[in-house]
């Protein structure tokens, strides 16, 4: 199939050079955005008399075929045609004849290129939104389930205090919205129009941008040329807010591989989301999770390409850029499969409570508690502090607990201590006491609960 140039070269390309330059494997997913710029830019043609209005009327006719096509996934690209652009512009030629040729009017695929790939952004932006609220629906799902649960808490991986289930799940919960707001903030940034930028200086022909701009669902008319067809600050702001949420999801799976361990035991991922070992009949293994976790890299490491790519390039266009897009699509669609897939394992997951309940038994998870209890009676944070690590350290020495201590030795390390000091070696009192905003108190969980709830369904 011809290319959309030629004339000026006196042989045909190598086919090496062909393979090597070809885009067309990757860019057919263009093939709609394109084809939507194409009828808006045949349509702006016509209405400036730019070119004749029944020659924009037969263009416009045949892209819609093409586009209907499309719809119903009936579009086979063509391998031969060097992107996807020429494929399309091939196609009309073949359906309407000579007046395909005064589509690309007073464009340069420059512009077309970043019109077509901010179209397919905003999609994928809406996609990505979506599959980010489907996950913190399974989440909260599974929160729900287990409302009453509290297991232990960590810091530094070692077991620190304790919350409720639904207070850990919540925070994924948190994350994650923060990840919309970014993915709601790149598409905001997308909104300038760049076609009719040209091949980077402008047209001398009469067009008319900002009807392009409303027609196309653009607020605003990208202001500079040579900025518009060398921008592609949107396709690092959406990796980067893929990238940003694979890393979340890395955090997620990471604690439930370690949930899942025997060494752990508060989760059981459903077996049909577990894998086996060909030697080791016993194993019920956690890959999907593993696979999210080492996904994330793949994500990164294409944030890292997209920078690179674009760090020592003059402006304006260069070959490069059409290299954004293997990894931008596979940016988002690995960070798709990775929500999907953590979805499927949060609805189908188990919580061992039994387990949860004996690991919550350890009284040392309540020291902080008996910290706020001697501050309440006057004693400085400092001092309290000390107390309770003197009378963990004789414990421990001395192999006996805390709650096991009579009233008289309590008094020995603090006056402040009574007998009372005991109803806090207690799980269910630990969260029920705190009451700061954003706690794990359970009526302020439960709050949470349902404020999401009612968000993510709304
Ligand atoms: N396939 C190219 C890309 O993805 C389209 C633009 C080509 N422009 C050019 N001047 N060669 O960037």
């Amino acid at each position: 199939m011809s290319k959309l140039w030629g004339a000026r070269f006196e042989k045909k390309s190598d086919p090496l050079a062909d393979q090597f330059t070809f885009s067309i494997s990757y860019d057919h997913r263009l093939a709609k955005y394109d084809v939507a710029g194409s009828i808006a830019h045949a349509q702006m043609l016509g209405k400036q008399g730019i070119i004749g209005k029944s020659d924009a009327s037969k263009i416009i006719t045949g892209l819609k075929k093409i586009f209907l096509q499309i719809e119903a996934g009936k579009f086979k690209y063509d391998p031969k045609a060097e992107d996807i652009h020429t494929d399309i512009q091939n196609r009309l030629k073949a359906l309407i004849g000579k007046p395909a040729d005064k589509l690309h009017t007073a464009r340069s695929r420059n512009d077309q290129v970043v019109l077509d790939m901010k179209l397919y952004c905003w999609d994928q932006t809406a996609d990505l939104t979506e599959a980010v609220t489907h996950l913190q629906k399974a989440i909260l799902g599974f929160a729900d389930k287990n409302k009453d649960v509290i297991i232990p808490a960590y810091t530094h991986l070692q077991a620190a205090q304790v919350v409720l289930l639904a207070h850990h799940m919540l925070a994924y919960v948190e994350m994650l919205e923060r990840d919309k707001g970014r993915l709601f903030d790149c598409a905001k940034r997308t909104d300038s129009m760049p076609l009719g930028s040209c091949a980077l200086s402008g047209t001398s022909l009469k067009t008319d941008r900002a009807y392009l701009a409303k027609i196309l669902g653009f607020s605003k008319v990208a202001a500079n040329s040579m900025d518009a067809v060398s921008d592609r600050d949107f396709i690092v702001e959406l990796i980067s807010a893929c990238a940003m949420i694979s890393t979340h999801l890395s955090r997620v799976a990471e604690d439930l591989i370690l949930w899942a361990t025997r060494e752990f035991d508060l989760v059981d991922i459903d077996s049909s989301f577990c894998t086996g070992s060909s030697i080791m009949p016993h194993k019920k293994n956690p890959d999907v999770l593993e696979l999210v976790r080492g996904s994330s890299a793949q994500v990164l490491g294409h944030l890292t390409q997209i920078h690179v790519l674009l760090k020592g390039l003059p402006l304006t266009y260069n070959r490069d850029l059409q290299l954004d897009k293997p990894a931008l699509f596979d940016s988002i669609d690995t960070t798709k499969r990775m929500l999907l897939v953590l979805a499927g394992i949060f609805a189908t997951m188990k919580v061992n409570k039994d387990s949860a309940a004996q690991q919550i038994a350890d009284e040392s998870f309540f020291t902080v508690d008996v910290m706020d209890y001697l501050v309440n009676k006057g004693v400085s944070s400092r001092d309290a502090h000390d107390i309770l690590g003197r009378m963990v350290r004789d414990c421990l020495d001395r192999g006996k607990t805390i709650s096991s201590l009579g009233e008289k030795e309590l008094k020995q390390y603090s006056p402040a201590l009574g007998a009372d000091v005991k109803k806090l070696f207690n799980p269910q009192m630990s969260v029920k006491i705190k009451s700061s905003l954003g706690s794990t108190n359970p009526v302020l969980v439960a709050r949470q609960l349902n404020y999401w709830s009612k968000k993510l369904h709304a």
